[in-house]
């Protein structure tokens, strides 16, 4: 009997110490899998051809800015080490997009090269009709040679430079719509660019529609900050354009970059694509200009694109006379491939996770310097806020322009003034227009730069900003065009 128990207590014993044994390699297994390391994030895509930069020394430098007449434009780009005056055609093609060149047909008319453009912009955008144009600025002149008249009004969200320059240089008059917090710089939100859809509705009571041909919708908004515009926003301005019979207009340069935000932040989006956020933005528009050297990521090349096949017809004469026929439109066949597949790569997810990732880190860096930008950091840039940097310049000596100089002075940095050189003057008193932000922006190319050079530019602002007390004096205008003054403006130290 007693050996028995004792068998049964044995056995049972081994199975326990069998089945915890089990138990305990398997919350081991556990354990090891939740301390397995989180792989870090790295670039969806490697290096094949590299360009060699060169580095100055602060005297030669503060020699060429003399010689440049104090405009960051008229430098020689051998004397600057980053470039980050535009992410404007500085981009890196991929091995498809060059295999795509030695494949383009030159033909005048009717090139393969333009079906295949055609084709490519019809699936990223859904409009069926387009004409090629050599850049964005070009298509906004073609499309306003047939839309706006003297006098007309253009609401839109921070109207880009050559957008408003057009519009002006027809007498017309651009009207900011963009909401009010985009002006305070330290304000989080995550659709900064959106347009305020009271001051839209506004203009859409005050003039008639005959008055409007169109509402500019910019995604994302450059000069607001390379901040989005949410599909909310999106589907309002449309609502609003639709009950006062007026057309909408998209100023798609980053469309795909203002796709990855609504897919990041906006509610309901997360699980859709890339390429479905983009048709659905277009779905809202009547017609949409493109400067593809930002996100179609090609050197050279633009286009505008249309639902309705009159708008298209009436825009062709134009296209015709300023850019060339209409399958190629200042465009050779090379060109219209690359960006054909162009369009494919910058509507990657994975391409503008690296993409937009990277000026992330910029912001990041800046905010361990404690260095003041406009938050959160966009799509294509970091837009240092120069008046909260420069405190002792006066809005006349050109803040933001004076920190432009000191940046390249400090290390080779190359970046653009968004603030009163680029704001023009008032067309109708002559008067300089002092924007309320005066922003230096730092715009990083596609696929060009790794984050060593984010950390070098990060170092570089940290140096100016930790010496700006000592920074009093800006710069007066010398010599000016009456319209977009800030590629060719000449400067000279304010006394
Ligand atoms: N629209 C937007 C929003 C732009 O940012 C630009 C150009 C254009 C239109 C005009 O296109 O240069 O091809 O003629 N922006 C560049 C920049 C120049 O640096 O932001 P483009």
């Amino acid at each position: 009997m007693y050996s028995i128990i004792f068998n049964v207590v044995h056995v049972s014993y081994k199975v326990f110490i069998w089945k915890s044994s089990i138990f305990f390699v398997t919350l081991q297994k556990i354990i090891k899998i939740d301390n397995k390391m989180k792989l870090p994030f790295a670039e969806s895509y490697k290096i094949k051809m590299v360009e060699t930069i060169n580095k100055s020394s602060r005297k030669e430098r503060e020699l060429l800015m003399r010689e440049a007449k104090y405009n960051l434009f008229n430098l020689k780009s051998d004397y600057v080490f980053i470039d980050l005056l535009t992410d404007s055609g500085t981009g890196a093609m991929s091995d498809k997009q060059w295999a795509a060149i030695m494949e383009g047909d030159e033909s005048y008319a009717g090139a393969r090269s333009y079906y295949n453009l055609k084709e490519s912009i019809k699936e990223i955008t859904g409009f069926p009709y387009f004409l090629p144009t050599h850049q964005g600025r070009a298509a906004e002149n073609v499309l306003f040679s047939s839309i706006i008249k003297e006098d007309d009004v253009v609401p839109g969200n921070s109207h880009f430079d050559t957008t408003k320059g057009h519009i002006e240089f027809r007498k017309a008059h651009a009207v900011d719509c963009t909401i009010d917090e985009a002006q305070d710089t330290n304000l989080e939100i995550p659709f900064k660019g959106n347009m305020d859809l009271k001051k839209l509705e506004d203009v859409l009571k005050k003039y008639p529609k005959e008055k409007i041909p169109c509402i500019v919708v910019t995604v994302t908004n450059n000069t607001a900050g390379g901040q989005p515009v949410s599909m909310e926003n999106v589907k309002g301005i449309s609502f609003l354009a639709k009950k006062y019979g007026v057309k909408v207009l998209f100023d798609s340069a980053r469309f795909a970059e203002n796709a990855y935000f609504i897919k990041t932040r906006e509610k309901g989006y997360a699980d859709k694509s890339i390429r479905e956020i983009a048709l659905e933005i277009f779905s809202y528009g009547d017609f949409m200009t493109m400067s593809a050297k930002k996100d179609a990521i090609v050197n050279m090349g633009g286009f505008l694109a249309f639902r309705n096949e009159q708008d298209w017809q009436n825009c062709q004469m134009y296209n015709i006379m300023f850019e060339g026929f209409i399958t190629y439109g200042g465009m050779s066949g090379r060109d219209m491939n690359a960006l054909a597949q162009g369009l494919k790569e910058g509507t990657d997810f994975d391409y503008l996770e690296t993409r937009i990732s990277q000026v992330a880190y910029l912001g990041k860096k800046l905010d361990e310097y404690g260095v003041p930008y406009q938050r959160p950091a966009g799509g294509h840039a970091i837009f240092l806020d120069a008046k909260k940097i420069l405190t002792h310049i006066r809005k006349e000596e050109l803040v933001a322009q004076t920190l432009g100089i000191e940046l390249y002075l400090e290390a080779g940095v190359r970046g653009v003034e968004i603030g009163t050189l680029l704001a023009d003057r008032d067309p109708q008193t002559r008067e300089n227009r002092f924007p309320e932000l005066e922003l230096l922006r730092l715009a990083i190319p596609r696929r060009v730069y790794t984050n060593n050079h984010m950390d070098y530019i990060a170092a570089a602002i940290k140096n100016v900003y930790d010496r700006r007390e000592t920074i009093t004096k800006g710069y007066v205008i010398v010599k000016e065009l009456p319209i977009m003054r800030h590629f060719t403006v000449e400067l000279e130290p304010a006394k």
